[in-house]
């Protein structure tokens, strides 16, 4: 049946697009199951960049269907243009290639407007949210007022509904949010009519579609967006998103029961970045941090942030170990590593002298902890060439080996560039190798 689910382990951006392209080549479906574009995936095949938002990553796999599920929340003008960046690129793109779920909910101008009025009264407390409407879309799923994607093919109804939420919108902006920002009726209008337009072809039944895939042995690979402490629930809380980016989202964003699920590859970067504010215990604010992001070009897909990085987190791995139920990790941007002498490693927090078993889920008491860290030895030579696990630097090997017993998952591949090409597979990865043979 093999069936894949790749997720963030850290704070997002750990590289899950890369790895979704290139173990997505012998692979049937590619299915995303929560988040929208607040999500940012890069991948690089021959030194062509392809940035995707909403788009499963499996669509430059000619072989490959890509679905949406009904967990995610989907803005029509982005997809859209997506599909339309694509297809000047030369990728095909059909409703027997993609299938967006009818039960995934429909990002509104609106949804932004709320989302981007509530960061700026927020000040000094803001979340740093992407401002897509991301919080405000699943706001309105929670409370069953939400447009749905299947209401684009409602006709008259589809309006109806979305002047309800309008009308809504449009108070709760000028009464709670006391904003000057009025909603448009006619712009939200004109976008869904395009929507109607030109993504009605592509509307379906992701659950169905999964179901007989895995009735046939099909091969999939479940997409994860975001990361695993920026869960609504189990993330650093309020600084997280209004999804459920751990694995266990995958059955309710895609309606498929959990047995469906094989393996779950965690994503875990060999640095820590985080996006937006809220507590980073292993923030390097220092000359290592700003060599990270430079080296690493750690500046935001979707907003072209500098994102804050710091040294790799084992005690925050643990958790995402635990959370997701790894079975194995993969580590990226190691090659970005190269030419430190000195590698900091959190092994566990102590707060008043106290270690600590877990990571707290109060900001507060997170802003508090003090990381305990051992120190490794790097690495000078430059990996990114580098074809075969065994020729791999020694130094780099003990870090890995290090860090897997710590969080006790075994490694199961290094990437080392971010082409499609960089990645490696250790001797336990032989599950995940099998997707790419
Ligand atoms: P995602 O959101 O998890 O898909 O990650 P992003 O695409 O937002 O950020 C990861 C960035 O690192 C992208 O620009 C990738 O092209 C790049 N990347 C991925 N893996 C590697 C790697 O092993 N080495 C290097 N140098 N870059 C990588
Ligand atoms: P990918 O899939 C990194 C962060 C935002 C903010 C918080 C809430 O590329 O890994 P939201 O707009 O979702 O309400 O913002 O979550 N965030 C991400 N950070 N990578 C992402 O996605 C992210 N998606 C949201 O920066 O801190
Ligand atoms: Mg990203």
């Amino acid at each position: 049946m093999p069936a894949l689910v790749v997720v963030g382990a850290q704070w997002g951006d750990e590289g899950k697009g890369k790895l979704v392209d290139y173990l997505t080549s012998s692979a049937d479906f590619v299915a995303r199951f929560q988040g929208g574009n607040n999500a940012g995936h890069t991948l690089v095949v021959d030194g062509r960049k392809t940035k995707l938002s909403v788009m499963p990553s499996g669509i430059l796999r000619e072989e490959c269907i890509c679905l949406i599920g009904a967990g995610v929340v989907v803005n029509p003008d982005v997809l859209i243009q997506e599909i339309q960046d694509l297809r000047a690129a030369g990728v095909s793109i059909t409703p027997a290639r993609l299938v967006i779920d009818r039960d995934a909910h429909i990002i509104l101008e609106c949804h932004g407007q709320v989302d981007r009025a509530r960061e700026e009264r927020k000040g000094d407390k803001r979340i740093g949210t992407t401002g897509r409407g991301i919080g405000p879309a699943y706001e309105d799923r929670a409370s069953r007022t939400g447009i749905r994607v299947g209401e684009l093919l409602q006709g008259a109804a589809l309006f109806e509904h979305l002047q309800e939420v309008c009308e809504e919108k449009d108070k709760y902006l000028r009464a709670v949010l006391e904003s000057d920002v009025r909603v448009d009726f006619a712009l939200e209008k004109k976008r869904l009519e395009r929507a109607v337009e030109l993504l009605s072809p592509y509307i379906g039944n992701v659950s169905l579609t999964l179901d007989r895939a895995v009735k046939r042995n099909a091969r999939i690979v479940f997409e994860g967006a975001q990361g695993t402490l920026l869960d609504q629930a189990h993330g650093t809380v309020p600084f997280v998103t209004s999804s459920h980016t751990i694995a266990g989202a995958v059955t309710v964003g895609c309606g498929v029961g959990a047995r469906v699920i094989d393996y779950t590859l965690g994503v875990a970067k060999a640095y820590t970045t985080r996006v937006g504010s809220g507590p980073f215990p292993t923030e390097e604010l220092g000359a290592s941090g700003d060599a990270m992001r430079e080296r690493g070009a750690e500046f935001g897909t979707v907003t072209g942030r500098s994102r804050r990085c710091g040294w790799f987190d084992a005690f925050a791995l643990q958790r995402a170990v635990r959370l997701n139920g790894l079975d194995g990790v993969a580590m990226t941007k190691l090659d970005v590593l190269s030419g430190f002498d000195e590698l900091k490693v959190c092994i566990g927090y102590k707060k008043n002298g106290i270690d600590l078993e877990d990571l707290p889920t109060l900001a507060a008491e997170l802003e508090e902890v003090v990381p305990q860290y051992i120190v490794l030895k790097g690495w000078s030579e430059d990996v990114s060439k580098i074809s075969a696990w065994e020729d791999l630097p020694a130094n780099l090997i003990q870090y890995l080996k290090i860090i897997e017993e710590i969080v006790a998952c075994p490694i199961v591949i290094a990437s080392i560039g971010a082409e499609r090409e960089s990645t490696l597979f250790s001797s336990a990865g032989k599950f995940v190798k099998s997707f790419v043979d």
